[in-house]
């Protein structure tokens, strides 16, 4: 639900050039807001006002574009791009950016795919934007973890199943190892890796590693919510060779643990 408190910080754009003048003395604010998951029918309605009230739009690669068109179409759009590690703009270029926007408009949306908190750097966009003493707000957004899995009919809580999920990523480092560790992953409960297509054997000797059994059920989700969802689901031991198989890309996720074959019974 709205809240006006909150509704009431997105102002009208002035149409008096006095009051235009004034508010050229102040910053603009910066609103980082999550798009969800791919279907445009999951962002929040707070994450249209803001849209609807934009001045510029910074968006990443995994952000609908059907969304800028439907609720921004005359704002200035940026394209930060980022996509499997290759930016078209660098983190601290985006910052820069979101910086000088701040300076010539009222209202900026960095709109970033799912939720700008979960594996998003908008924690560090946010930090930069205090440290600049840049007004900002926080968008929560529908994180793929939660939308796509939904949407692929996998449950990652279930009573009597599975009593937590962990998010995880299988983001690489330089040098092509894991940035995660064995201590990272959790014995028991829902894993959810995100960035995890180019990382799938990795991973998966990791999932082994830390203890669970090669039967342990396990699936890709490519392309979570959107017309072209595809649900790979089979096991731990098998599903790196499914995943090759069937030629899986970019965005999808990795989802280990019982719950997914409670997905037979929810489709
Ligand atoms: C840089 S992370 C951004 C995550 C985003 N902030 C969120 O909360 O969903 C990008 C990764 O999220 C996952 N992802 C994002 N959208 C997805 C989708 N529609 N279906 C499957 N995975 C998705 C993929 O693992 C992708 O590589």
């Amino acid at each position: 639900m709205l809240r006006p408190r909150r509704q009431s910080r997105l102002r009208p754009r002035p149409a008096d050039p006095v009051m235009n003048d004034a508010l050229q003395q102040t910053p603009g604010t910066v609103y980082l807001v999550g798009a969800g998951p791919g279907d445009p029918g999951l962002l929040t309605l707070r994450a249209r006002d803001c849209l609807l009230q934009a001045d510029a739009v910074v968006y990443d690669a995994l952000v609908n574009a059907d969304l800028l068109t439907l609720y921004a179409p005359s704002a200035e759009h940026v394209y930060a791009g980022k996509r499997s590690g290759r930016h078209v703009l660098p983190q601290a270029d985006i910052q820069t950016l979101l910086l000088e926007l701040s300076g010539r408009c009222r209202h900026i949306v960095r709109l970033k795919g799912g939720d700008p908190l979960v594996f998003g750097r908008g924690g560090e966009e946010a930090a930069f934007l205090r440290a600049h003493g840049i007004p900002y707000e926080i968008v929560p957004g529908v994180t793929a973890g939660v939308g796509a899995s939904a949407a692929a009919g996998i449950p990652i809580t279930h009573r009597g199943i599975a009593r937590g999920v962990t998010f995880l990523t299988g983001h690489r480092e330089a040098d092509g190892t894991l940035s995660l560790g064995l201590d990272d992953v959790p014995k028991r409960g829902t894993l959810v890796f995100y960035m995890g297509v180019g990382s799938l054997p990795a991973l998966i000797e990791l999932v082994l590693a830390s203890g669970r059994a090669p039967e342990t059920p396990a699936a890709v989700i490519e392309s979570g919510t959107c017309p072209g969802q595809r649900v790979l689901a089979s096991t731990v031991g098998e599903i790196v060779a499914l995943a090759s198989q069937s030629q899986v890309h970019p965005p999808a996720l990795l989802v280990v643990g019982d719950v997914v074959a409670l997905r037979e019974h929810l489709l």
